[in-house]
């Protein structure tokens, strides 16, 4: 699939099947989300792949934004050392995998982290480190239905020339 294709099929999907997502996707997805630019090249990230049924349960209850985790075929977890831009980076990072599991037609979903009053127990759950910030929380497995990606302003409606 080209780039452009991913990014507009790309959207939230939070129905998954009961089906595994195999060992070498969740790799490529990794791959995707370290390649993503990083201010002053610090690559702060770190990457917790979750599959484990229990532990997905757990983090759908602690996670009350992101509830549907409890039936994801996986969740990926990006943390990050505490760096002036740790939230950017972290972020691009999050977005590449979106697109990285679009292009291998899996259902994802940004699942908030930063911010979120449950981040401790997040990070107690996945035995992170105590310096390490988590960014997002990404719901994946295969969609139960396709639907088309939504978007309610048109290019027209947030593209300036030159000025407002
Ligand atoms: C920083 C951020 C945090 C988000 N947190 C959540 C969340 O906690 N739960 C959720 O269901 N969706 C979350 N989302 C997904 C948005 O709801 C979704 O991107 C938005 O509704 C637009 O839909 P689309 O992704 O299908 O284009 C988050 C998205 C971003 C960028």
């Amino acid at each position: 699939m080209e780039t452009f294709d991913s990014i507009s099929k790309r959207k939230s999907v939070r129905e998954y099947q009961a089906k595994p997502i195999a060992k070498n996707l969740l790799e490529k997805l990794v791959d995707a989300g370290r390649r993503a630019p990083t201010a002053r090249a610090v690559e702060p990230w770190e990457f917790v792949v979750i599959t484990d049924e229990e532990k997905l349960k757990k983090l759908g209850e602690i996670a009350s934004t992101g509830s549907f985790i409890k039936s994801a075929g996986s969740c990926i977890a990006i943390f990050c050392k505490d760096t002036k831009y740790y939230l950017e980076d972290g972020s691009a990072a999050t977005e590449n995998v979106l697109l990285a599991a679009a292009d291998l037609g899996l259902g994802a979903c940004w699942v908030a982290g930063d911010k979120k009053p449950y981040t401790g127990e997040v990070s107690k759950l996945l035995s992170a480190p105590p310096e390490l910030k988590l960014v997002s929380l990404i719901s994946l497995g295969w969609p139960k239905e396709k639907s088309a990606q939504v978007k309610s302003r048109k290019l027209e409606d947030v593209i300036h020339w030159d000025k407002f």
